[in-house]
């Protein structure tokens, strides 16, 4: 277990049934069915290889009768009463969204939605509001040298478009915590690095303003 996985473990709530889409070696699956305080496992991937990775790590930890495998793809085998948290982690962005958006129980407010993209994590953050959820909690995770974001979402109902800003750092940029700080000064210095290239193209002003704008007003934020 990595950081990574951890924090996704820590937006589990007691008592509940989780379901680890994706679940691939199903390290994660295996560490939360140890917990006394978890209903039910279930550990599911559309590929037959992973599965039976994940089948091997359920033997090798005697977790048979406390995971459940299923073969599918996203949440389509899975029953509305079987799932309270959905983890969806170590995918990009767009294919986290597309399984969110399949699920025929997502728009139940009582579910939730802990993902973890690694990449396209604005595109998400933009398009979850976009179709009326909502992120409660985001934590900033820093691991091989690498910055994730992982993010607990459900749906409210309201339809929202959020800003750039928001879209680039999440509920991060309003944190006082230092992992949340060096998620966004990260993603400031992305930008900077796109605005450097920018300007070694012609008539590239207007894009480059509007990227001058959003560094500005995150490093307003991010102080
Ligand atoms: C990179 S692994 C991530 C494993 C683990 N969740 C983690 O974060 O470390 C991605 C896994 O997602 C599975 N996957 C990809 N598309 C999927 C889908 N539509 N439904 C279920 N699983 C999927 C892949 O087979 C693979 O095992």
């Amino acid at each position: 277990m990595d950081n990574r996985l951890l924090a996704c473990a820590e937006f589990v709530r007691e008592n509940s049934k989780v379901v680890d889409v994706g679940t691939d070696h199903a390290y994660l699956a295996c560490f939360l069915a140890k917990k006394d305080d978890i209903k039910s496992v279930i550990a599911c991937d559309v590929n037959e290889k992973p599965l039976q990775m994940a089948k091997k790590t359920v033997i090798d930890n005697n977790l048979q009768d406390r995971v459940k495998l299923v073969l599918s793809n996203g949440l389509e085998k899975i029953e509305e009463n079987e799932a309270d948290d959905i983890i969806i982690a170590g995918m990009g962005g767009e294919l986290i969204l597309s399984i969110i958006l399949a699920c025929k129980f997502s728009k139940n407010s009582d579910k939730h939605f802990i993902v973890q993209p690694m990449t396209q994590a604005p595109l998400l953050r933009k398009e979850l509001y976009k179709n009326g959820f909502e992120i409660i909690k985001e934590k900033a995770v820093y691991e091989n040298k690498h910055h994730y974001t992982v993010m607990l979402c459900r749906y409210c109902g309201e339809e929202k478009q959020i800003t750039e800003e928001f879209s680039i750092v999440g509920l991060l940029g309003d944190d006082t915590l230092q992992s949340s700080k060096e998620y966004c000064l990260f993603q400031i210095n992305k930008l900077k690095k796109i605005v450097a290239g920018l300007q070694k193209t012609n008539n590239k002003q207007e894009e480059i303003q509007k990227y001058n704008d959003i560094i500005s007003n995150l490093e307003k934020q991010v102080k």
